[in-house]
């Protein structure tokens, strides 16, 4: 790649050495039959980590609460099974020189009864799991503003809420034992730890509510807080958060800096070490009068190690495409301001989507200067698993 200084750079962070900033997004891929990772996932992920990535994160995995998963052929990370599968992922990207956290998962309200959990490529006409009996949990009984027919959910109760924290523990404690580099903690789009977020999906009176940020953010400082009791002080934990929404780019938690502060200090104070923040495209300004991005912005606020995400490579968003079916083209034309953005500190790592689901080989191609050999991004390269 003609602009490879910034991204090449080492990165050190208490136990973990990653050996550049490239780091893969996590995403869902709806491969792992009954919930299980098989070698074909290991596989999959131990591609992206022989094409130099060093960084990977996985694809949303469900804790052990009952409601946490909202997908079909989703990986759990509970189950004995499941374990053993993601236990020969880390071996086979570890053996690869690549590092990698599970994306810890709670879907919330996106969680349906009429929908078929067990459902998949291998097995379209299965019928319903027992699972799917199960309602989505919430923090208040609103239907998922952006899931089409959302039902009611279930208004989660004291005792539903300490039950799916000792489910993050859980899986948090599983993933040091197992040689996991670190964790990240899925806090985005709209899932279970956003809706808490959210005033429109919390609406409690309770203390996990409250018209503020501020006040919202309890659910997950207490959740942070006990994955980090359990981990001890060395293990990285990563916090993934988006202003945005599953469907929607302008939906927006905090409207100014201040707000945006106000949410992460008590994130950090409970013992956060890296941020993922999500956003459409890197290169977005977050708020008016300066060029930071959401990332940007995090870092200078908190100090903290930030990721950075948004449509590298590619000139058109996820949603527009994934959802809207619009297309994208390979583009480097913004790997220069990449590569800047990396150098003079402004993000530290730069997370990598769909032009890594396309060709596990995007930074290898782009570090040999044969950019010309990537193998672009279209919504068919879903269909293919590789
Ligand atoms: C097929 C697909 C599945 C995704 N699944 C997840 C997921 O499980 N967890 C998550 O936090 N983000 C998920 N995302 C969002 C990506 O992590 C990333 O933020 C988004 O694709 C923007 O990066 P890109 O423009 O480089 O693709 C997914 C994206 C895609 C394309």
């Amino acid at each position: 790649m003609t602009y490879t200084s910034g991204i090449l750079r080492p990165l050190t962070l208490k136990t973990l050495h990653l050996r550049n900033r490239a780091v893969m997004a996590p995403m869902t891929r709806n491969r792992s039959k009954n919930h299980i990772p098989g070698p074909d996932v290991a596989q999959y992920y131990q591609r992206r980590a022989e094409g130099e990535i060093g960084l990977i994160i996985t694809e949303g995995t469900t804790v052990g609460h009952p409601a946490s998963n909202g997908y079909p052929d989703v990986p759990d990370f509970h189950t004995q099974e499941a374990l053993e599968g993601w236990r020969h992922v880390v071996e086979e990207v570890h053996k690869s020189g690549g590092k990698i956290f599970p994306q810890l998962w709670h879907v919330g309200s996106v969680r349906q009864t009429h929908l078929c959990y067990n459902e998949g490529v291998d097995n379209p006409k299965a019928t319903c799991c027992k699972e799917s009996q199960t309602p989505g949990y919430a923090p208040s009984p609103v239907p998922h503003p952006y899931v089409e027919g959302a039902e009611v959910p279930h208004e989660m109760t004291f005792r539903d809420i300490q039950e799916v924290i000792q489910a993050f523990v859980k899986a948090a404690q599983d993933a040091k034992a197992m040689g996991f580099d670190g964790v990240e903690i899925h806090g985005a789009h709209g899932y279970l730890i956003d809706q808490f977020f959210w005033s429109r999906t919390n609406q409690r009176g309770d203390e996990y509510g409250g018209e503020k940020l501020s006040k919202m953010v309890r659910f997950a400082v207490e959740l942070i807080g006990a994955v980090r009791n359990a981990v001890g002080p060395d293990f990285p934990i990563d916090f993934r958060f988006s202003q945005w929404k599953l469907g929607d780019y302008s939906a927006k938690l905090a409207q100014t800096p201040q707000e945006l502060e106000a949410f992460l200090i008590p994130i950090v104070e409970a013992g956060v070490d890296i941020f993922h923040c999500s956003t459409r495209r890197f290169w977005d300004p977050e708020f008016p009068n300066s060029s930071l991005n959401l990332a940007g912005w995090t870092k200078k606020i908190t100090g903290k190690t930030v990721i950075s995400v948004g449509s590298v490579g590619l000139d058109n968003d996820f949603i527009n495409t994934l959802k809207m079916g619009a297309k994208t083209q390979a583009s480097d034309s913004r790997l220069k301001a990449l590569n800047e953005c990396l150098e003079n500190k402004e993000i530290d790592l730069i997370a990598i989507g769909r032009s890594l689901l396309a060709d596990p080989f995007w930074l290898k191609k782009h570090i040999e200067d044969r950019s010309n050999e990537v193998k672009p991004f279209s919504n068919e390269a879903l269909d293919k698993y590789y």
